[in-house]
């Protein structure tokens, strides 16, 4: 059984937490409060003892840390990160790569997923250990018959899916361009510092 850590997991990361749990994968969801992920954990039904939840701000990264490290003393290793992180992700990116590096020298991967903007500049590779394989989902948008518009939950989910499945460096979830058809409002995506 493979472990999957995933940061962000109570909002439109629900779903991926389900399907990580159909795939036979242990979960382990961290999300701000708790009222989050008791919903997530009334969600996983009869899969729910193989998630394994926690409440805390990832920005705070020396609890964030102590957690990883607890949880794989007792779980065994992460196997695979999935990120949403709002703010500023160097921080938490380098966290989670040190408590992981610390406990296993065999490749695994960090999906990172970000916010449209984040298709118009390079991509960049943050400062990881070598073990990790890096991989930037970019959530662009849809574009149906001329007009755009922001990708549904269920889209987001499946795209992220598929991506994390493709072993390509960077993916773009739906369209990153052009530019001047992304649609009006914030996708809410995290800004690079
Ligand atoms: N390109 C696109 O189409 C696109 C891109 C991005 C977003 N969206 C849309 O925007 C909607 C809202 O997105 P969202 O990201 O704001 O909300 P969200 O995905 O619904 O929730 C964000 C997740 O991160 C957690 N979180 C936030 N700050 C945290 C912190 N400091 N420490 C630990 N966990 C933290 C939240 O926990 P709590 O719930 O406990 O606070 C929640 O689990 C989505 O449903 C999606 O449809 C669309």
């Amino acid at each position: 059984m493979q472990n999957a850590l995933v940061l962000g997991a109570s909002g439109m990361l629900s779903g991926l937490c389900m399907r990580l749990l159909e795939d036979d994968f242990q979960v382990f969801a961290v999300a701000r409060t708790w009222e989050s992920l008791e919903r997530l954990q009334r969600s996983a039904g009869a899969r729910a003892d193989r998630l394994t939840t926690m409440a805390l701000d990832y920005h705070d990264t020396d609890r964030l840390g102590r957690w990883i490290a607890h949880t794989q003393l007792m779980h065994g290793p992460v196997d695979r990160v999935f990120a949403w992180i709002h703010g500023d992700c160097e921080s938490v990116l380098g966290t989670v790569d040190r408590e992981v590096f610390a406990y296993r020298r065999n490749p695994w991967a960090l999906h990172h997923i970000r916010g449209s903007r984040a298709a118009e500049g390079p991509y960049q590779r943050p400062r990881l250990s070598a073990i990790c394989t890096y991989q930037e989902i970019v959530l662009g948008f849809a574009l149906e018959q001329g007009a755009s518009r922001w990708l549904t939950v269920e889209e987001i989910v499946e795209g992220i899916w598929r991506a994390s499945l493709s072993g390509a460096g960077r993916s773009v979830v739906g369209e990153a361009g052009p530019p001047e058809l992304r649609p009006h409002g914030d996708d809410m995506g995290e800004v690079r510092p």
